[in-house]
């Protein structure tokens, strides 16, 4: 029995459509999927199932694709309301939400918990001086703007660091009562630290990456790793004991397609004896998008 991770499987992809069919049976283990999966509910609702079927447990927590709504003005909800869809797709297939109780590890000799959770970004990962509300213009200048800007819509919160403030709030809430009942797994689409954010090529995308609101979280809390995605760049490194993994497939040309999903699949228990080894097995990103 073994837990793997992926991230940004981006179904909107052909390619990474067949890649996901041809995903082999794990009956006896569990996937945990950080986000970034298809924004349309549809094509959610067909990962999910599919993934469902092949696995034993299935863990979700929403990337900013997963909450993008293309069209407001007809019937696609936004926001909150499009998070609670997609909460309630997952539930009716039993697939395991940041709003459901969490799981516990059946293999630890102590109580370990898959904790998947979703804090969005607030515009707080920027550099020395930039004010979170000036942030989207600093990037601008450096002709940078996330898509997320026109389609990640907040409602009912008054903007999308709201939300976030919201989330950690509830989220902290959580973890609190949970810390003294056993260790946990984090597992967010977006990066609990700044210093995970590694673009160079873009280095102001950082502002849509996180909040500073969780950059100690793997300290205050009992955490022995922190499984995310977002980046496009495949990582896996230990910061004060605790491991970080970057477990993100992303857009075809990040991944290769002739190696197939399932070399994508990162375990995370049993912890590999090089818990990096299968990062440095992996095509780093060419360019994050
Ligand atoms: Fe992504
Ligand atoms: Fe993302």
């Amino acid at each position: 029995m073994k837990l793997y991770a992926i991230s940004d499987l981006h179904l909107s992809s052909p390619e990474n459509r067949q890649a996901l069919k041809e995903l082999p049976p794990h009956p006896d283990d569990w996937l945990i999927v950080a986000g970034d999966v298809t924004r349309s509910i549809p094509r959610f609702r067909a990962a999910f199932t599919l993934l469902a079927n092949r696995f034993a447990r299935v863990f979700w927590t929403p990337g900013n694709h997963d909450l993008w709504t293309v069209d407001p003005s007809g019937c696609e909800a936004r926001g909150l309301f499009k998070y609670n869809e997609l909460v309630a797709v997952c539930r009716s297939l039993g697939v395991i939400t940041p709003e459901d109780p969490y799981e516990l590890w059946p293999e630890s000799d102590s109580p370990l918990f898959i904790v998947p959770i979703f804090t969005l970004y607030d515009y707080t990962f920027s550099g020395e001086g930039v004010r979170p509300d000036t942030a989207v213009s600093w990037a601008a200048a450096a002709g940078l703007e996330c898509a997320d800007e026109n389609l990640l819509y907040a409602d009912p919160f008054p903007s999308r660091s709201a939300w976030s403030a919201a989330r950690c709030r509830y989220t902290e809430r959580r973890l609190n009562k949970t810390a003294v009942l056993g260790h946990m797994i984090l597992v967010n689409h977006f990066p609990l630290r700044q210093e995970l954010v590694n673009l160079p090529r873009i280095p102001r995308f950082s502002i849509w990456c996180g909040t500073q609101q969780t950059e100690d979280w793997h300290r205050r809390f009992p955490v022995t790793a922190v499984i995310y995605g977002h980046l496009h760049t495949p990582d896996s490194r230990v910061i004060d004991g605790v491991r970080f993994e970057e477990v993100s497939l992303g857009y075809p040309r990040h991944w290769d397609q002739a190696l197939g999903l399932n070399a994508y699949l990162r375990q995370i228990l049993p912890t590999p004896a090089d818990p990096a080894f299968h990062s440095s097995q992996l095509p780093q990103m060419q360019q994050f998008g």
